[in-house]
C-alpha cells in the first residue's frame, strides 16, 4: 500500500507520522515544493521509526512526482492556511491554483488513486478536483467533517463531563465557520441522547464552540491546526488502505441525496477499499436539513469564484 502526501507542512507531516504509527502501510511518499524539506520531514519521521515501533518507509521528495508513482491514495495538504481572523474561504485565490497543479500531476502518475483533499476551501477544492481529474466520484474525498466531528466530540465530551470514548456524534455540511451544521439530535453518551443529560442552552454552546473549533485554534496558534487535522486524514487513508467499511462524515460530490446537486460538501459516508463505497441519507430534523441547505448555498457561492 503506497501512500502519497503532498504538502510536507504542519497537517502532511502529521499526517504522515499517524500513517507511519498505525503501521498499516508499506511506503509513505511526502511531497513538496521548498528544497529538501520533504526529504528532510521524512528523514526525522524515519528516526522515529525503532522508537514507536513502525515498519513503514517514509521518504521525501522535492517537486519530483515520479516519485509518487503508482501511489494507491493521494492526501492534499498543500497551499497556505489561514491566519488568525481569515476565513477558509479567503485562501481560494492562491489555494485553487496550487490544487490545480498539485492534483493533476497526481492524477499524471498514478491514474487509479483514491485522492484526499485538505487544502481549504476544502469543499470548494474537492470540487475543483473532480472538474480537473476526471476521476470517478467515488475516488475523490474531501477531509472536514471527520475533522469537526471530532472536535464536536470534544466539546461535548467537556460539557457532559464524560470520557470522549463515550460520547458519539457527526458533524455534516461545508468545512466553514457557518456551514457546519453538528448533528445535536444525533449526538450520544453510550446510546443515550446528550439532551438527557444537558441543557439545550448548554449543547447551543458545544454547536458555536465546534464551529469555530478552527478558529479559535487559529487564533490561538497564529496558523492552523494540525494534529487533529492529520489524524482525521490518517483515519480516512486507514479506512480505505484496510477497507475498514467505516462510516465518516465527508465532502463529497452529490447528485442528488439530501435534495442537492452539483457541489461537494459533508455527508456520511461508508468508506472501504473503492474509497467512497455508499453516501447514507440519514433523516435530519426540519432545522438540520434548513442548516444543511444554507451551507450548501455557502459552498456554491464559493464554487463560483471558481476559474473552470
Ligand atoms: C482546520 C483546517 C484544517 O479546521 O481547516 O483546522
Amino acid at each position: 500500500m503506497k501512500i502519497t502526501v503532498v504538502g510536507a507542512g504542519a497537517v502532511g507531516a502529521s499526517c504522515a507520522e499517524y500513517i507511519a504509527i498505525k503501521n498499516f502501510a508499506s511506503e509513505v511518499v511526502l511531497l513538496d515544493i521548498k528544497q529538501g524539506f520533504a526529504e528532510g520531514k521524512a528523514m526525522d519521521l524515519m528516526q522515529c521509526a525503532s522508537l514507536n515501533g513502525f515498519d513503514t518507509k517514509i521518504t521525501g521528495s522535492t517537486n519530483d512526482y515520479s516519485k509518487t508513482s503508482n501511489s494507491d491514495i493521494c492526501v492534499i495538504t498543500s497551499g497556505i492556511p489561514r491566519k488568525p481572523g481569515m476565513t477558509r474561504d479567503e485562501l481560494i485565490g492562491i489555494n485553487a491554483g496550487i490544487v490545480k497543479t498539485v492534483s493533476t500531476s497526481l492524477v499524471e502518475y498514478s491514474p487509479n488513486t483514491v485522492l484526499i483533499v485538505v487544502s481549504n476551501p476544502m469543499d470548494t477544492m474537492t470540487y475543483l478536483t473532480h472538474k480537473l481529474t476526471g476521476l470517478p466520484k467515488h475516488k475523490i474525498i474531501g477531509m472536514g467533517g471527520a475533522l469537526d466531528s471530532a472536535r464536536f466530540k470534544y466539546r461535548l465530551a467537556e460539557a457532559l463531563r464524560a470520557p470522549i470514548s463515550d460520547v458519539d456524534g457527526m458533524v455534516i455540511g461545508g468545512h466553514s465557520d457557518v456551514g457546519m451544521v453538528p448533528l445535536i439530535s444525533h449526538a450520544t453518551r453510550n446510546s443515550i441522547k446528550v439532551s438527557e443529560f444537558i441543557s439545550n442552552d448548554r449543547l447551543e454552546q458545544v454547536k458555536k464552540d465546534t464551529k469555530v473549533g478552527g478558529a479559535t485554534l487559529t487564533k490561538l496558534l497564529g496558523t492552523s491546526a494540525w494534529y487533529a487535522p492529520g489524524a482525521a486524514v490518517s483515519g480516512l487513508v486507514q479506512a480505505i488502505a484496510c477497507d475498514q467499511k467505516k462510516i465518516f462524515p465527508c465532502s463529497v460530490l452529490l447528485e442528488g441525496e439530501y435534495g442537492l446537486s452539483d457541489l461537494c460538501i459533508g455527508v456520511p459516508v461508508v468508506l472501504g477499499a473503492n474509497g467512497i463505497e455508499e453516501i447514507i441519507e440519514i433523516e435530519l430534523s426540519e432545522s438540520d436539513k434548513v442548516h444543511l441547505h444554507t451551507s450548501a448555498e455557502g459552498v456554491k457561492k464559493t464554487n463560483s469564484l471558481l476559474e473552470v
